[in-house]
């Protein structure tokens, strides 16, 4: 773990040890309701009711401030974590050579630098603890369920099982419909760069309802894959009311008998009801937490892709007191990586201070892939460059490119 991150893995324990207080006083709540209803309601003593009052609003006040605390604990790490994070791809990008960036396309840098990291930092500050607190308080819940009176307990586990399958099925099908929309306004997005920085070409060509006839389609695209959004989640979230509603009605009326039996007071089945309906968020949710989960992990694996690529060009260590300006290119060659014919080979050329050279030729002739094994944008696959006499490669970086400029083609 790098050094930097551990203040925030110090902050994020403190998050979730008061996620997990939060908890308890969420249950706490129906505990006392019951005991308000079978006690001071039940036997009509006023005066009971006061200190179970009290009590209930220190829970209240209690888990409010625990979610303040929380929330205020939760910004600076998750911000600051994705920030150094951002950091460090951004310093690693400048490390890696030409080569890489010749390999990998801007978009796919782009979007790792933006949209992944973000889903990394959603799922750290919010997806990984609401995994965690759910898990916990499904488990205390069903655990008090069960315990208060375990037929009911088990009506109520029984029907978590649709919510749980529905909501797996769903956020899976919901997360590759938010990546196809998303995809899709990439291409939008990508159309109208495209047309800004062209619009002289398209208007000297006439290519005005070419360009607008393929915007149109890619905005229709944007606009159906939403709607078939909207619809899966209109479709989930009313299923979502069904069964609660339905197991409510069922444990309401199964309870009401339960208490006129005697198996049951009054109390129990009102704080009963409470928690059974506490149930229905962390157990809807979990199927989208784990889809976050999986997102975030995708999300890394694509980082580390770039982050651990090792710069190929390391600079020396050595420095120039004086520069002179006098340039040697020794018996140079160089190649591709991924071609067979050399570009430059044995090439031998000295600058002198003061000295102007023009290199001319034909277009693909390597001038450019010459002049960059100067500034060491690449390096000589044979012999050596120096300047002053000093080999470019056992130059430090910083001091190689302050004694090297570059004008390059375009003004
Ligand atoms: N990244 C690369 N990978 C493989 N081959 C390359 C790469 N870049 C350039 N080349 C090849 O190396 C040769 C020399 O290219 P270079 O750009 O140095 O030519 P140039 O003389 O500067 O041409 P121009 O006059 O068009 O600027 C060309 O044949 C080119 O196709
Ligand atoms: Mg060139």
């Amino acid at each position: 773990m790098k050094s930097y991150l551990r203040p925030y893995v110090t902050r994020l324990i403190i998050i979730w040890l008061t996620a997990i207080a939060g908890i308890a006083t969420v249950i706490a709540f129906p505990l006392i309701i019951e005991r308000v209803i079978d006690g001071p309601v039940h036997h009509g003593d006023a005066g009971g009711l006061l200190p179970l009052g009290l009590l209930a609003i220190g829970v209240g006040a209690l888990e409010a401030l625990l979610i303040l605390f929380r929330r205020y604990m939760q910004v600076r790490p998750v911000l600051g974590l994705e920030t150094a994070l951002r950091d460090d791809l951004y310093e690693h990008l400048q490390r890696l050579p030409m080569g890489f960036h010749g390999d990998w396309q801007s978009g796919q840098l782009l979007s790792r630098a933006t949209t992944d990291l973000s889903t990394i930092r959603r799922f750290l500050g919010f997806g990984m603890l609401f995994l965690v607190m759910n898990v916990l308080q499904v488990g205390a819940v069903t655990v008090l369920l069960l315990n208060k009176y375990w037929p009911l307990g088990l009506l109520v586990l029984a029907s978590v099982v649709p919510i749980v399958w529905t909501s797996l099925r769903f956020e899976k099908r919901y997360i590759r419909i938010s990546r196809q929309v998303q995809d899709e306004q990439g291409d939008l997005a990508t159309l109208v760069e495209e047309s800004a920085i062209g619009i002289r070409t398209i208007k000297a060509f006439g290519r005005r309802h070419h360009v607008y006839d393929r915007y149109d389609d890619a905005a229709r695209k944007v606009y159906g894959s939403s709607m078939d959004k909207v619809r899966l989640s209109a479709k989930f979230f009313s299923f979502l009311e069904i069964i609660p509603n339905i197991t409510l009605a069922l444990v309401v009326l199964l309870g009401a008998l339960a208490v006129g039996e005697g198996a049951l007071t009054l109390g129990a089945l009102v704080a009963f009801t409470t928690l059974m309906l506490q149930l229905v968020w962390p157990v809807a949710s979990l199927g989208y937490l784990l889809a976050m989960a999986q997102e975030a992990m995708t999300s890394a694996d694509r980082l580390m892709e770039v982050m651990d690529t090792v710069p190929a060009i390391e600079g020396g260590t050595g420095t120039i007191e004086e520069p002179r300006g006098h340039l040697r290119f020794e018996g140079v060659g160089f190649r591709f990586a991924d071609s067979e014919e050399p570009v430059l080979r044995d090439v031998w050329l000295e600058v002198r201070p003061g000295e102007t050279v023009a290199i001319v030729g034909a277009t693909g002739a390597g001038k450019t892939t010459l002049t960059a094994l100067v500034p060491r944008l690449i390096d000589p696959t044979s012999g050596r460059v120096t300047i002053d006499g000093h080999d470019v490669r056992d130059l430090d970086l910083k001091t190689l490119r302050s004694v090297v400029a570059t004008a390059f083609e375009e003004p």
